[in-house]
């Protein structure tokens, strides 16, 4: 890239970078792929771990009232019953009769929906007819009714059928929460925008029980305790706002509903949903299944009640879209008039970045590469790291930029006469000399402190 360039962030550059560095590869893409489904290679799995990660502490860790489980994808299909998916968790769903295109009724110019006009070709649209989002498979060897159960579609509904599991397990008092990382899936009629709407995806859910009655002040609570989690993960709020839900957008269980919503290329789209789903998700398990699902408040004397829930249910898989659409920058360097004037730069907080630490000598030769693989040997007990030798130390840098790896350590020749490294900083692009002995340390004290800068560079 040359003289005046184009440095917008387009969902283009995002999906090629991701490609072509690790991140995420279309599923099957040798055989052509398959729509709503995709693999995330070796920097991909490490983003989205670590995001996984910083949530999970962020909800359990730094919530003493905040447990996890890990519950079964595959469920009794009687909770989906109760949940209300299989009456109501439909699309409205329209097909082109001339060009074949299958549209979202909801998501086409209502005056087209109205005329039967595909906003495509012109052609004549069918009825509009609901189409349920889960995907069904059978357990057991005969493919009959009997043995219907459903992919489930978010993975909150394993948390209401475990309430009592795990408040008497471990003796939660309300208010409390269960917290789940886990796949979720759903037969989306569009699934556009790379993994922003796939049909197979991951949560990261949250669900909150309280006395009914305080479930207002939880749900303002929650609404705060999200809005600074994206701070603390060094995201430009400016990016960020608030979407409350429209009567008429509002989902069948939910008392008030906001969403956080991140401008992502295409725009302002939904990142993650904060619900007050009132008495109803274990009114109706209680319902549905016959047992008892009351709270009993032994610290008010046996006081009994259906607890009301809050929940914070956001997308690990859209987060880490997210990551890669606000961390992106293409960033003029130098002045050369030549490729090299400019690099691209994942910013990731260094806390998610897929690999922490790149180990760089200067030189393969005066046993330099020996002494950096020695080193690399101690800091990978601590750190992901990665090891470059080949090319200009510049070159190297770029490649560590371009996947977001925060911090390259490099080895010189002082390395050899006093212990000592360089540190270079992957935003400021500044180096330190640091002794040797302190590179792990310096490095927990850098990511333990990380603001996003008010300036990158
Ligand atoms: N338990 C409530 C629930 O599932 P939702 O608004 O349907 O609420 C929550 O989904 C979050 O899950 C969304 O904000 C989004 O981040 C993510 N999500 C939902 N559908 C998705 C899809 N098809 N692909 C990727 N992420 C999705």
């Amino acid at each position: 890239m040359t003289g005046m360039a184009d440095t917008a962030v387009t969902m283009d550059k995002i999906v090629s970078l991701a490609k072509r560095r690790g991140f995420v590869f279309q599923s099957s893409e040798i055989y052509g792929g398959l729509s709503g489904a995709w693999d995330y290679g070796p920097q991909g799995i490490e983003l989205k771990n670590r995001i996984a990660r910083f949530w999970w502490k962020e909800m359990t860790q730094l919530h003493d009232n905040i447990v996890g489980i890990d519950a079964a994808i595959l469920m009794h299909p009687r909770v989906w019953h109760a949940s209300g998916h299989v009456e109501n968790f439909t699309d409205p769903l329209v097909d082109c009769k001339k060009c074949k295109t299958r549209f979202r009724a909801d998501q086409i110019p209502p005056e087209n929906l109205a005329a039967k006009k595909c906003p495509e070709c012109g052609g004549e649209l069918t009825e509009t007819r609901k189409f349920n989002l889960m995907f069904k498979t059978t357990l057991g060897p005969v493919e009959d009714e009997s043995g219907l159960v459903y992919l489930r579609p978010e993975t909150a509904q394993g948390i209401y059928v475990n309430f009592k599991n795990v408040q008497q397990s471990n003796r939660m008092k309300i208010p409390f929460g269960i917290a789940q990382i886990g796949k979720a899936f759903r037969n989306e009629i569009v699934t556009k925008n790379f993994i922003f709407r796939t049909c197979e995806f991951e949560q990261m859910e949250m669900q909150f029980f309280v006395k009914p009655g305080t479930d207002m002040e939880w749900f303002e609570y929650w609404r705060e305790q999200r809005w600074n989690y994206y701070q603390k993960l060094g995201i430009d709020m400016n990016k960020l706002r608030w979407h409350r839900h429209g009567p008429d957008e509002l989902a069948h269980y939910a008392k008030d509903a906001y969403d956080i919503e991140f401008e992502f290329p295409m725009g302002f789209k939904e990142l993650e949903g904060v619900h007050n789903r009132s008495d109803y998700d274990l009114s109706r398990h209680q319902q549905f299944s016959g047992k008892d699902l009351q709270y009993i408040d032994q610290d008010n004397g046996n006081e009994r009640y259906i607890p009301n829930i809050i929940e914070t249910s956001a997308g690990l898989t859209r987060q880490l879209l997210m990551l890669l659409c606000d961390s992106y920058e293409e960033q003029k360097v130098a002045d050369k008039g030549n490729d090299d004037d400019w690099r691209t730069v994942l910013h990731f907080h260094p806390a998610v970045a897929p690999i922490t630490v790149a180990v760089l000598p200067l030189m393969k030769k005066d046993g330099l590469a020996e002494l950096a693989q020695e080193i690399r040997a101690e800091l990978k007990e601590d750190f992901v790291t990665d090891y470059d030798q080949s090319g200009a130390i510049g070159r190297r840098y770029r490649r560590q930029d371009e996947v977001g790896t925060p911090f390259c350590v490099t080895i010189d020749y002082q390395t050899k006469e006093d212990s000592t490294i360089t540190i270079r900083d992957r935003d400021s692009m500044l180096q330190e000399r640091v002794p040797r002995m302190r590179i792990s340390e310096y490095i927990r004290h850098k990511i333990k402190d990380y603001k996003r800068p008010e300036r990158r560079l």
